[in-house]
């Protein structure tokens, strides 16, 4: 018998109407295009508005209706919904048992996935160690962030970055040897100094002061995560090819987190490859947190052809970090 992979067999994604560009943030902080442009690569990013919708779940229900349309799955079928996310819609009620029942998977159990910007690629090792071991045939896994609900925009070294979005992607157990190949996941706690958001959780809990100290947004020593990054997330996606004996020839994409274009840059020259194998849409979105692995997905998914080997990278707070190598199915 073969053995069985855990394969993407579907995508979707989901942005908010609204456009932040980087022109609207320089009537708010102390900022210009040229600047952010040049330093992250970004030019605008979404932002969910009260009158669209309200929480994390409100995008995550969004991407995956629009899986199972495209898809035509029937939602009672689908045993698994993991939300990765750093933004759940509340502490304690698990936004992907509200995701799960709002898309009628009715016969799932569901929870969500918390790694900061690793989480989806966290995520696909979870739904791959479920599908691989015969317990689901359908995992549906989310990655979805309203980074709007956690920024400080007077605060101009991060609001320029993040933005707002969901992509979901479907595995399915897969006898041709398509899907999850390999991956290289780390964590290390020193990061937690440098990339947090310091109020709200069972160490500071929320009071009036917490909030006058606006300790209930989203912190980044910036210069001091972009070097942890740069390093961290082009030495897993070089380790992971190593191991599997990819070269840059055998590469079809890389999937990078859509965090800053340099550190894109950084892990693509590593690996050397070429620019136009890797997939880019942080100039439109800027950083989704958990939604920018599958959102590139979603917006790559008709160049994608069966057969490409795809490598993942990501690299987000904790720190937390990896490489996933993935051999596209369809
Ligand atoms: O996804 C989770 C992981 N996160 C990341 O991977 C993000 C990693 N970090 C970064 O992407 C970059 O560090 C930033 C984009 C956040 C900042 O870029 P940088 O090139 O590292 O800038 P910097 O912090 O070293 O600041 C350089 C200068 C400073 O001015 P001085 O001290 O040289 O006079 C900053 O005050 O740029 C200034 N600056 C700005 N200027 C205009 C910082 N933010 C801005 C801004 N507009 N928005």
């Amino acid at each position: 018998m073969n053995k069985i992979t855990a394969a993407i067999t579907a995508v979707g994604g989901y942005v908010p109407n609204f456009v932040m560009t980087n022109k609207m943030l320089e009537d708010m902080v102390d900022t210009n295009d040229e600047w952010i442009t040049t330093r992250t690569g970004i030019k605008e990013r979404r932002v969910l508005k009260e009158d669209e919708g309200e929480g994390t779940s409100y995008l995550g229900i969004k991407a995956a209706e629009n899986l199972i349309d495209k898809k035509g799955l029937d939602p009672k079928e689908i045993d698994l919904v993991l939300v990765a996310t750093a933004t759940p819609d509340m502490f304690v009620a698990s936004t992907a048992a509200f995701v799960a029942s709002e898309i009628g998977a009715v016969n799932a159990f569901s929870y969500d996935l918390h790694a900061a910007c690793s989480s989806f690629l966290y995520g696909m090792s979870t739904a791959a160690a479920y599908i691989e071991a015969g317990r689901y045939k359908k995992v549906l896994l989310i990655g979805a962030d309203k980074m709007s609900s956690i920024i400080d925009y007077t605060d101009r070294t991060t609001c320029i970055i993040f933005g707002d979005g969901a992509g979901a992607v479907l595995f399915e157990p897969n006898s041709e040897g398509f899907g999850l190949q390999d991956e290289y996941l780390r964590s290390d706690g020193v990061g937690r100094n440098y990339l947090k958001m310091d109020a709200g959780g069972s160490l500071l809990p929320a009071s009036v002061e917490t909030v006058q100290n606006r300790q209930h947004f989203i912190y980044q020593d910036g210069r001091s995560v972009f070097k942890f990054a740069v390093s961290n997330m082009a030495d897993a996606a070089a380790e992971i090819m190593k191991r599997n004996s990819l070269v840059d020839n055998d590469v079809a994409w890389l999937v990078p987190h859509q965090a800053n274009k340099r550190i894109i840059d950084a892990t693509a020259n590593r690996m050397g490859l070429d620019n136009s194998k890797v997939m880019m849409n942080i100039q439109n979105y800027g950083n989704t947190t958990s939604a920018t692995l599958p959102l590139l997905l979603h917006d790559y998914e008709s160049q994608l052809k069966k057969g490409d080997n795809l490598v993942f990278a990501a690299f987000g707070g904790g720190f937390t970090w990896g490489a996933n190598y993935l051999k596209w199915a369809y």
